[in-house]
């Protein structure tokens, strides 16, 4: 991708003397045009380079552009910041879309002009795409950098781009997080939602109650703690360790934790502001908040705190001293964070102390209250009072809804399984982020569609009106740090998801194409691996979970990412650095189990897959002659985790499919078997890709092909079965709990999907 463009400006600048000057300073690195997001306007002026080096002076036209001249010196590595015109000149406009932008580079200059000062940072951040991946060293070397020629003109096509970060579960310095706001800058992100608090650490200094942090930031590792102590071990991955530098020894004793200042938290504002991003704070309540209600009194409904039938004690509505508790805390936070928006949290409130408590119930009397959900909502409204009367706008999970939404909070949509939520949200005329689980939760593990499900996700559901579309401010990808302790694993979750979030929220429908988005996503490695950025490298291509070949085969592997290098082991033990590397395709004649392991352009380890590929005979059809078309579905009442375990449910009802699906009947606890006939077209090797949410299998001639078992969110898992033509017992097995995807998709060798009605016979 890199190349010198020394000769060419050479034969082009002889008819710019001032560029000819510089032309002579050495050769002039420059790189392809490939953006992320996508912009919406590009037009590249062929063979005109803008030369940058440290001599490249940067001027503003108005005095709130400084920091991000300043900004932008840094990114490049120069020495001039100056009001006014200069080589590279920042220009505030008004009129567009906020966040919008023009960039115009000649071979002379570079101006930006940007509809706010979020439309300044936006064309910065194309600028800084623009150059190549070297400039994100930390220690610029003195190089001269090309900028292609170019007229870009762009605009958000949503206000909220998002990513949240959980803090409380494992935390993260504020260098670490400041290291975060710097990739979502890159990436055109605006919105960092801060999760400060929750059950298992408060992180945030609040001066009136010191004990929220003293006691409340630090812990005996926890369940969460050991799981990740183990997986370290079990998958070779020091990701997993408990950094060292988040332990306080007390007395012998070690604690985990840590907290911010609010000295911290001010400076963290300021660096987000300088990056165009908007820092939104979540105090999480009335739930979710042990450490608040077990350091002071008055707070809960009694001072028995902890763990209740599924989440923690919250805070008692009931109790004005309570009440009062929350508004303080809140006041303290209104002075740190300067945007409007704040989050409240509101989610996933265990409600049994309330219907025992006589303050609870007393405020319930005393307002016409008729359910707890409705006392969460009053609680909810009560705060939004305080926050509106501060000048803030409160947004919440999208528990809010129940027990009575007010007019003005915006719903933070997160439970895929509440369908209607956003809808409901939007009727009533309140705004709508969304962050489905899946796709948007970062911290769940990702697979080889995980991208690819954020990418084509569509952020509105069938049959909004236009004035509901509006309502939906945009998308955030959420990273929950239960398994998460360090910095390395939170980057790994979140690259290159993010990148998909911020071009869902960014560039508009029209332009989206998967391909070429895939191709600019891979042309971003080699950026973060200069950043230093631990991103997840795309699955290695070439092999299914088990693979059947006859005779004798090569196995071809490939990884998506052209930095990456791939080593092998066929004892079943973790590849290190010392093992095979891979270069050719293998050939095996033998059934053989591989390790892949993927390591970084830096060396580091990356992750380890296994794949069996299985010596076979073509397996004989069967001698039945079934004779009705499709497969027969019999639903059981199953609330358990295993597929083998479906049929020992109560039957709920029998059904017969054309293909392998969910009938239309079955909903709630969902046990499915579905049995017939596989019909193989022709003695070949045939894929099976099984996609599921939760558990499946599928097992042909009595034998398991794919095992796609256990609770997990959508994922596919494919094998391979060499069969003879004619009738092969069938038998398919799923479960879910809350309406869940199943799929089949058969291929033959030739790599054509074969359709469902030349498949099934029962
Ligand atoms: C959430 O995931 N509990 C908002
Ligand atoms: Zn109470």
């Amino acid at each position: 991708m890199k190349k010198t463009y020394c000769q060419r400006l050479f034969g082009l600048l002889t008819l710019t003397g001032t560029l000819l000057l510089a032309s002579c300073g050495g050769p002039v690195e420059t790189q392809k045009v490939s953006l992320l997001p996508q912009p919406a306007h590009v037009e590249e002026t062929p063979e005109q380079v803008f030369v940058i080096s440290s001599g490249t002076t940067i001027g503003y036209n108005s005095p709130e552009l400084l920091p991000a001249a300043v900004y932008l010196s840094e990114i490049l590595g120069t020495e001039s910041v100056k009001e006014g015109a200069a080589d590279i000149t920042l220009t505030l406009t008004t009129g567009d879309k906020e966040g919008a932008y023009t960039l115009v580079t000649t071979a002379q200059s570079a101006d930006i002009s940007g509809c706010g000062y979020s439309g300044v940072i936006a064309g910065i951040e194309t600028l800084r795409q623009l150059l190549p991946d070297g400039i994100e060293a930390k220690q610029k070397p003195h190089r001269r950098w090309g900028v292609p020629a170019v007229r870009i003109t762009d605009s958000p096509r949503y206000e909220w781009r998002g990513l949240m970060l959980d803090v409380s579960r494992h935390f993260y310095s504020k260098e670490e997080v400041m290291e975060l706001l710097d990739l979502m800058a890159l990436y055109k992100m605006n919105k960092f939602h801060w999760h400060l608090t929750d059950d298992q650490g408060w992180r945030v200094e609040i001066k009136q109650y010191p004990l929220l942090t003293e006691k409340g930031a630090w812990r005996h590792f926890n369940s969460h703690d050991r799981e990740c102590i183990r997986l370290a071990k079990e998958q070779d991955n020091p990701d997993y360790k408990i950094p060292a530098d988040k332990l306080h020894i007390e007395n012998g004793d070690t604690l985990y934790g840590g907290f911010y200042t609010q000295d911290d938290v001010r400076e963290i504002v300021q660096y987000a502001g300088i990056r165009g991003i908007d820092i939104v704070p979540e105090i999480d309540m009335p739930g979710h908040m042990l450490a608040a209600v077990s350091n002071y009194s008055g707070v809960s409904c009694t001072d028995n705190t902890g763990w209740g039938t599924t989440f923690s004690s919250p805070a008692c509505p009931g109790k004005d001293t309570a009440i009062e508790f929350c508004q303080n805390v809140y006041k303290e936070i209104f002075q740190l964070f300067p945007y409007k928006y704040v989050h409240i949290g509101g989610d996933e409130v265990e409600k049994t102390n309330w219907k025992k408590c006589p303050d609870c119930q007393k405020r319930m009397r005393d307002n016409g209250l008729k359910t707890e959900e409705q006392l969460q909502a009053w609680f909810t409204h009560q705060m939004e009072e305080f926050f509106n009367a501060n000048g803030k706008e409160m947004i919440g999970w999208d528990e809010i809804i129940e027990g009575g939404l007010s007019e003005t909070s915006t719903v933070m949509w997160w439970r895929s399984w509440a369908k209607n939520a956003s809808r409901e949200a939007t009727a009533h005329g309140n705004k709508v982020i969304y962050t489905p689980n899946s796709p948007f939760y970062l911290d769940y593990q990702q697979d080889k569609k995980s991208v690819r499900a954020i990418y084509d996700y569509v952020p509105e559901l069938e049959g909004m009106t236009t004035e509901q579309q509006q309502l939906i401010m945009g998308v955030q990808g959420n990273i929950w740090c239960e398994w998460i302790p360090s910095r390395e694993r939170m980057l790994y979750m979140a690259a290159p998801r993010m990148l998909a979030i911020a071009e869902l929220g960014w560039s508009g429908p029209e332009q989206a194409s998967w391909e070429d988005f895939r191709h600019r996503m891979t042309d971003q490695f080699n950026r973060l691996n200069v950043m230093d950025i631990p991103y997840r490298i795309p699955d290695l291509e070439g092999f299914n979970e088990s693979n059947a070949f006859i005779g004798a085969t090569t196995v071809e592997v490939s990884c998506p990412d052209p930095t990456a290098v791939i080593r092998y082991t066929t004892d079943g033990t973790i590849p290190t650095a010392e093992s095979a590397l891979y270069e050719a395709p293998i050939p095996v004649s033998e059934t053989t189990d591989f390790t892949f392991r993927t390591f970084r352009a830096n060396g580091a380890k990356g992750d380890f897959v296994k794949t069996r590929f299985v010596k076979s005979e073509y397996a004989p059809a069967t001698q039945a002659a079934p004779s009705s078309p499709g497969l027969s579905a019999v639903w059981h009442d199953f609330r358990g985790n295993r597929c083998a375990d479906i049929d020992q449910a109560p039957l709920k009802g029998r059904y017969k499919i054309e293909d392998v699906c969910i009938p239309k009947k079955v909903s709630g606890n969902i046990g499915l078997v579905v049995k017939g006939y596989l019909s193989a077209p022709a003695d070949d090797i045939y894929s099976f890709a099984l996609l599921s949410d939760d558990g499946s299998t599928l097992a042909i001639d009595g034998e398991m092909v794919v095992d796609n078992d256990g609770p997990h969110a959508p994922k596919e898992m494919t094998g391979q079965k060499a069969l003879k033509k004619g009738y092969h017992p069938f038998e398919l097995r799923y479960f879910d709990s809350n309406g869940g995807t199943l799929q089949l998709k058969v291929t033959g060798s030739d790599g054509q999907t074969i359709p469902f009605t030349n498949l099934y016979m029962h």
